[in-house]
C-alpha cells in the first residue's frame, strides 16, 4: 500500500452534456468513476484512493454510492476549479502520511486502464521516479507554419495519459512551486522543477470519456477486455 492514488472527479464534463455528471454514466452497468476506481483498487501496491469531487455532486458521491465508495475505500476531498487544483486537494488529504512513497493520479474519467498497464507502469516509477502512461499517436500530424504546412514525423511523439506516478516528495515540491500558469498535467508540473518524466507505452484503450459518442468506443473495448480475460 505505498502508492496512493488521488483521482481527480471534480470537473463538470461540460463536453459531455449530461444532467448528471459524466462520471456517474454507465458501461456495461457500471458508472464510471467506480470503474476507474476499481481498476486501481486491484493493485496490490495502492493504499490510500482519494477522490476530488465539485459540491454540486456531493449528495450524489456521498448518499447515493455511500456503501460502494465505503467498499472501494474511497476517501472523498472537496475539488477545485482547475484541475489541478483538484490534484492539490488530494495532495492536503495526504499530507503528512508517511507510509505513501508514491503518489498516482489518474483521471477518473479514464474507466479502461489495463492491469497490465498499472502494473509495468508501477515498477517503472521505483527507478525513475516519475513515470506516466502513454500512447503513440495513431493519426498523421501536420503543421501549420503559417507561409506553408509540413508533415511531423510521429515516430517520437506520444499522447500523455493517466495514471501519472511519481516520487510522493517530487510531486509535492511541484505542486509547492506551482506558480498558477495552468499546466496541461502533473507531468509537466514536475518537469518544470527540472526533473525528467519516463513514458511507458500504454494501451490506447486507455481513453478518456470526454464526450457522449466515446462511451459507445468505451463499451466496444470493454468487451474486448473482458472477452481476452476469460481465455
Ligand atoms: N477534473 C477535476 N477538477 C476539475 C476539472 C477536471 O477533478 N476542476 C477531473 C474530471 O472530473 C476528469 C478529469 O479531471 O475526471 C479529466 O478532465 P476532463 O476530462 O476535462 O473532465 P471535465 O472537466 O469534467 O469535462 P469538461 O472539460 O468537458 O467540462
Ligand atoms: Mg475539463
Amino acid at each position: 500500500g505505498s502508492v496512493a492514488v488521488i483521482v481527480p472527479a471534480a470537473g463538470s464534463g461540460r463536453r459531455f452534456g449530461s444532467e448528471t455528471n459524466k462520471l456517474f454514466a454507465k458501461i456495461d452497468g457500471v458508472a464510471l468513476w467506480v470503474m476507474s476506481v476499481r481498476r486501481l483498487r486491484d493493485q496490490p501496491c495502492v493504499g490510500r484512493i482519494v477522490l476530488p469531487i465539485a459540491d454540486a455532486d456531493r449528495d450524489y458521491f456521498l448518499v447515493q454510492h455511500a456503501e460502494l465508495a465505503e467498499s472501494l475505500g474511497v476517501e472523498f476531498v472537496a475539488g477545485g476549479d482547475q484541475r489541478s487544483d483538484s490534484v492539490r486537494q488530494g495532495l492536503k488529504r495526504i499530507e503528512g502520511d508517511e507510509s505513501v512513497r508514491w503518489i498516482a493520479v489518474h483521471d477518473a474519467a479514464r474507466p479502461l486502464v489495463s492491469p497490465e498497464d498499472l502494473q509495468t507502469l508501477f515498477s517503472v516509477v521505483i527507478s525513475s521516479k516519475a513515470a506516466i502512461l502513454a500512447a503513440p499517436l495513431s493519426g498523421t500530424i501536420r503543421r501549420d507554419l503559417g507561409s506553408h504546412t509540413q508533415t511531423v514525423n510521429r515516430e517520437d511523439l506520444y499522447e500523455a495519459l493517466t495514471p501519472q506516478v511519481f516520487d510522493a516528495g517530487l510531486l509535492r515540491h511541484a505542486y509547492s512551486h506551482h506558480n498558477g500558469r495552468p499546466a496541461t498535467d502533473d507531468a509537466e508540473l514536475v518537469e518544470r522543477t527540472g526533473h525528467a518524466i519516463s513514458i511507458v507505452r500504454g494501451s490506447a484503450d486507455n481513453l478518456k470519456i470526454t464526450y457522449p459518442e466515446d462511451l459507445l468506443v468505451a463499451e466496444a473495448i470493454l468487451a474486448r477486455q473482458q472477452a481476452q480475460s476469460n481465455h
